[in-house]
């Protein structure tokens, strides 16, 4: 029996991770900030799947939540196999309509709790020869797109970086970058969706589906689905510019209400 922890596991992507991996037969270890959820869903999966759900309230904006998430990584009696860093959002309003506190908040949850969370798992899988880390970071990493983009574009080069390093350990580290997916994202960060062509839309499972198989490729970037593949193609061969004001007006249309 192997033992995935998931942060931000209550809703969205990372509720997809936890659905798909409880049914694969692990059990799991659930990070958020609301416990009552938490609580909610470890009952329904180990009532659903038969495995254990172990539940951990933290808010990764704050030391004492990252720090007690790392003392569960590093903890030698208990394993962890899997970590999805998968907890983020959004902030309401373009670079200085946001306040500095909501700035440093997303580089805290980001950055900081993704820097210090990979590198506690890291040692202690290192350590067994075996593991795995995905680090949810977005397609928005490959273009100019204000702390949001750039926190996601540190999660790429960070990810691929370490991974290099711990080539040949048996730990495995992929940077997973979605494109559009339904989940509690826009709404909670004020942003209206009406307007955004279908199409562009990912399904939270068959992403999750799509990123399990690229880790088990060995892959240290995942971008799935082909038509972000393509745009992602496409942004890296146009002029910086370009894609910059297009994605800036494309922020102004989807962005908050
Ligand atoms: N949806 C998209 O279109 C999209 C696209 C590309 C990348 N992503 C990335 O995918 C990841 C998941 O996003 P999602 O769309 O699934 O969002 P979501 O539906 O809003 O879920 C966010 C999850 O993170 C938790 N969370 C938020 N802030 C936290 C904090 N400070 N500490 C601990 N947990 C926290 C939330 O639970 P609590 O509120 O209870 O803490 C919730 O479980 C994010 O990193 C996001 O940037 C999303």
């Amino acid at each position: 029996m192997t033992t995935a922890l998931i942060t931000g596991s209550t809703a969205g992507i990372g509720a997809a991770f936890a659905r798909r991996l409880a049914a694969d037969g692990h059990d799991l270890v659930l990070v958020a900030r609301d416990t009552a959820r938490l609580r909610e869903q470890a009952t329904e999966l180990h009532d659903r799947h038969g495995i254990e759900a172990e539940v951990l309230t933290a808010d990764l904006a704050q030391d004492a939540g990252i720090e007690a998430v790392a003392a569960r990584l590093g903890d030698r009696r208990s394993p962890v196999d899997l970590l999805i860093n998968n907890a983020g959002f959004a902030n309401r309003g373009r670079y200085l309509d946001v306040p500095m506190a909501d700035e440093l908040r997303m580089v805290k949850v980001h950055i900081e709790a993704v820097l210090r969370l990979t590198s506690a798992a890291s040692e202690a899988m290192r350590e067994r020869g075996r593991g795995g880390i995905v680090n949810v970071a977005s397609v928005a990493a490959f273009v100019p797109r204000g702390t949001y983009g750039a926190s996601k574009a540190w999660v790429v080069q960070f990810t691929q970086g370490a991974a290099q390093v711990l080539a040949g350990t048996g730990v495995r580290l992929m940077a997973l970058a979605p494109g559009l997916v339904r989940t509690e994202f826009h709404e909670r960060a004020g942003m209206g969706t009406d307007n955004i062509p279908g199409w562009m839309w990912l399904d939270a499972d068959k992403l999750v589906a799509a990123a399990l198989a690229d880790l088990a490729r060995g892959k240290t970037l995942s971008i799935p689905d082909p038509r972000y593949k393509a745009l992602m193609g496409l942004a890296k061969m146009a002029p910086r510019a370009l894609v910059g004001g297009i994605t800036s007006r494309t922020g102004r249309r989807y962005g908050p209400r």
